[in-house]
């Protein structure tokens, strides 16, 4: 059923396909009995339910950050069964984000480009929505970055003024410092500034009355040096968890043609061909670290062994994308259903 959908989805333009089919989801959650009949058919029973810092995840699936950034969906989305879903990344300011066409399907190689570049409506607006909505038995994670216009130097006032307005909002904090579409974001992966965002969220005074926890994402590309700076990040700060891995900018190994894949330019690719080097640096990085540190494996997630295989590396959680375009709005529910007959 889905395939038939997705082909038509895919004549059109991919940002308009996404936007269609969101809103067509939020129309059906609308109308009486909408959420009853999307909650039977993508009912997703528990599964390994884990507790987490005050937090019940009750199965490990997740959305991963830019699919609802501007937390617009996250009713219909969690009756499609996620249990977890990152909004964001979101940015004090509104912004644009880059100039469109900035989404491109790669469909033989079950992936995606992207350099949407921080589209959101802001952390104000974020909030507000939060505010008046947020879905019972669902965890919500902020994942916060920085705006465009604001110099690396003062890039971490950005990172705090998202924390302190959806402190109240949200039940765990990703720091986004790997995607490749805001110029000189990765160098934020640095030792130093990285230490200094993270200590200052961690240590920040909100967190004295409820302790929201810290993670970060990081990027497939990291060399090994990088992942060691990371880990000792890791220990300096007692970051709470790391999420593994944001989208790569390395176009190997693709078999859509070179000339096609340079026309399309810049850009984060995501989905099939991202898998070994997500579940690579997933495996590096949990050698690294203390099992007290949360890992959340995401990359290339279509099935109940890519799964597995993020939790034989050291994930607890994992979050889906670009898997969830392809496979479409039984994913989780399958997912789920296939790890249970493990
Ligand atoms: C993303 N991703 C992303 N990550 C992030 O931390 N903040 C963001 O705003 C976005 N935006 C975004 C937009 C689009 C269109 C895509 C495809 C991806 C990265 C995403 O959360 C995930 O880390 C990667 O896509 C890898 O997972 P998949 O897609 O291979 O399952």
């Amino acid at each position: 059923m889905y395939s038939a959908v997705r082909r038509l989805l895919f004549t059109l333009e991919p940002e308009k396909a996404h936007h269609l089919t969101m809103s067509a989801l939020s129309a059906l959650y609308s109308i009486p009995f909408g959420e009853l009949l999307l909650r039977k058919t993508f009912y997703t029973p528990d599964y390994k339910p884990f507790d987490w810092k005050g937090l019940h995840f009750r199965h490990p699936i997740g959305l991963a950050a830019g699919f609802d950034k501007d937390g617009k969906y996250l009713a219909p989305l969690s009756a499609l069964g996620f249990s977890f879903i990152e909004v964001g990344t979101v940015t004090p300011l509104p912004q644009p984000g880059n100039e469109r066409p900035r989404l491109f399907r790669l469909p033989a190689d079950r992936a995606l480009i992207n350099r949407m570049g921080f589209n959101n409506e802001g952390v104000h607006a974020l909030a507000a929505r939060l505010k008046k909505e947020k879905p019972k038995n669902l965890i919500i994670g902020g994942n916060i970055g920085k705006n465009k216009i604001t110099p690396n130097d003062e890039a971490l006032r950005d990172y705090v003024t998202c924390f302190e307005v959806l402190h109240e909002h949200v039940d765990y904090f990703t720091v986004n410092v790997s995607s490749p579409n805001t110029p000189g974001l990765r160098a934020l992966q640095d030792k130093k500034p990285l230490e200094e965002i993270i200590t200052h969220l961690r240590k920040h005074p909100l967190q004295s009355a409820i302790y929201k926890p810290v993670l970060l994402k990081i990027a497939p590309d990291l060399t090994d040096e990088q992942i060691d700076d990371i880990a000792e990040v890791c220990a300096n700060t007692g970051l709470d968890g790391i999420v593994a891995t944001n989208t790569t900018i390395s176009r190997d190994g693709l078999k859509t043609p070179k000339s096609q894949v340079n026309s399309i330019g810049s850009g984060g690719l995501s989905g099939l061909p991202i898998q070994k080097a997500s579940d690579e640096v997933l495996v590096k990085i949990a050698k690294r670290i203390s099992t007290d540190t949360l890992l959340i494996g995401v990359g290339g997630i279509f099935t109940a062994d890519d799964v597995q295989r993020k939790f034989d590396s050291g994930a607890r959680l994992v979050q889906v994308y670009t898997g969830f375009v392809y496979e479409g709005p039984r994913m989780v529910q399958q997912i789920v259903k296939n790890l249970s007959k493990k």
